[in-house]
């Protein structure tokens, strides 16, 4: 799949986005290794910490559906800049995807591709736990 299509399925998936309080929409599309796209928007939650980022969402809906391994995922919302992942997601991609790509997407369609690894340098994971 074209990352140009993935990012344009991330910003379809912000229509199911439920941003009750920062009216902040966001979109996620994550490809998986075998081709299956798992979509996400944030929720957020009355006890605002309890929200939910995009691509957590899709990651877990794709993870609690036997997905293991992914390839990319495409990150939309509605600011004129590019939206790039939270630290806190950060961490969860590189706790389930490896080096997955992240493609990022404006307003003007324009793409920017990065390494999860350019993004989360030196980071945290199961093996420090060992
Ligand atoms: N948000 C995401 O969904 N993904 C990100 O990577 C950045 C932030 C959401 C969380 C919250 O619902 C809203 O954007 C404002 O922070």
């Amino acid at each position: 799949m074209e990352y140009k299509e993935l990012a344009k399925i991330a910003v379809g998936a912000k229509s199911n986005a439920i941003p009750s309080y920062s009216k902040f929409k966001v979109g996620a599309a994550l490809l998986s290794e075998d081709g299956k796209i798992f979509t996400g928007g944030n929720i957020e939650s009355s006890s605002y910490s309890l929200t939910i980022c995009a691509e957590r969402v899709a990651l877990f809906k794709a993870l609690s559906e036997g997905e293991r391994k992914f390839k990319a995922i495409a990150i939309a919302s509605d600011a004129p800049d590019f939206c790039p992942p939270c630290g806190a997601c950060r961490q969860v991609l590189n706790d389930f995807c490896e080096d997955i790509d992240i493609i990022l997407i404006n307003h003007k369609s324009e793409l920017k591709i990065f390494k999860l690894n350019e993004l989360l340098p030196f980071p945290f994971g199961d093996a420090n736990l060992k």
